[in-house]
């Protein structure tokens, strides 16, 4: 059993993963826009991964855009038979990197063929629809015309298992009565707690929760409390933040995002990272500030 793989694992669609994955957005250029700015480090980084015991790597061909796709398919394609490559569709990009949503039955189709080529494979085991009725953090709105448009590319054969993205209860509960929805993603870390009752839900109902911006995203968390308990387990920040979250609850999937080599070892190193109940106290007190 490799490092990463102490964690544990989870069921995602018909796969079983292990928990520390890795999330593959902050490999494009700057704004997650155009091509890296070092292609041989990006490329040592998804070795390195996979070569660490990760087999769940997440992306989009929005990234880039095809940027980290094809920057996977150069580092890993052949695949191994254990590595499960998720994705997301519902957006894509302008000209000045802003992010608009693509949510037509013809858009959908075009981003899973874009997928397919990009990433060189025949089907997608996993395929996030993710809302985009507010950019930001999940907005009510219907998605049963999307919804349904995706549900008949996996009728086609072109995806196995679909998951949701930046959505609330009711999508998830819409998305149920059109297909079986294997994972949701969505906004939550430590400090960014909204989708608390959620989590518990989904666990449940066995379905994997994998949250997106682990360590706060763009800007990574900054707290004195968690610089504390990392201090006191000899531990970094990054490390605690991640820890955390794998005790949170079972269903939760980790793909904190790095473009660095050094990260991500330390990532995946917080796999052997137990936290006692002062610990969980006084980080469990970080989401309770308003
Ligand atoms: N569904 C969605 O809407 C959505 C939205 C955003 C992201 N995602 C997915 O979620 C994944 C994770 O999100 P994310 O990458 O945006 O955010 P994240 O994992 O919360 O944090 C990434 C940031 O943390 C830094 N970092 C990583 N490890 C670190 C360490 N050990 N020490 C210090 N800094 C560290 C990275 O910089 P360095 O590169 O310098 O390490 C980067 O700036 C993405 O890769 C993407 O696959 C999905």
């Amino acid at each position: 059993m490799t490092r990463t793989a102490s964690a544990g694992t989870y069921r995602l669609g018909a796969r079983t993963v292990n928990r520390l994955g890795y999330g593959a957005m902050q490999l494009a250029g700057p704004g997650v826009f155009g091509p890296p700015k070092d292609t041989p480090a990006a490329l040592a980084v998804l070795r390195e991964a996979v070569a660490l015991g990760v087999n769940h790597l997440d992306t989009s061909d929005f990234y880039g855009p095809h940027i980290t796709n094809q920057l996977i398919r150069e580092a890993l394609h052949p695949y191994r038979d254990d590595l499960v490559i998720v994705t997301k569709v519902g957006a894509t990009r302008g000209d000045d990197a802003s992010w608009k949503p693509a949510f037509s039955a013809a858009d959908l189709e075009r981003a899973v063929h874009d997928n397919l080529r990009h990433l060189g494979l025949d089907v997608l085991e996993v395929v996030n629809l993710r809302a985009m009725f507010d950019v930001h953090g999940p907005a009510e709105g219907s998605i049963e015309a999307p919804l349904t448009a995706l549900a008949e590319l996996q009728r086609r054969g072109l995806i196995r298992h679909i998951g949701l993205s930046n959505v609330t209860p009711t999508q998830i509960a819409q998305g149920r009565t059109i297909t079986s929805i294997v994972c949701v993603q969505n906004h939550y870390n430590l400090v960014h707690r909204g989708d608390d009752a959620l989590i518990d839900q989904l666990a449940d109902s066995g379905t994997a929760y994998v949250p997106f911006f682990p360590l706060g995203g763009f800007t990574p968390l900054q707290s004195s409390a968690l610089n504390a308990v990392a201090a006191r387990l000899g531990a970094t920040p990054m490390q605690v933040a991640l820890a955390w979250l794998l005790q949170r609850s079972p269903n939760i999937l980790l793909i904190p995002g790095t473009s660095s080599v050094g990260h991500l070892r330390e990532n995946l190193a917080s796999a052997a990272l137990e936290l006692d109940t002062d610990d969980l106290a006084t980080l469990d007190a970080l989401g309770a500030r308003p």
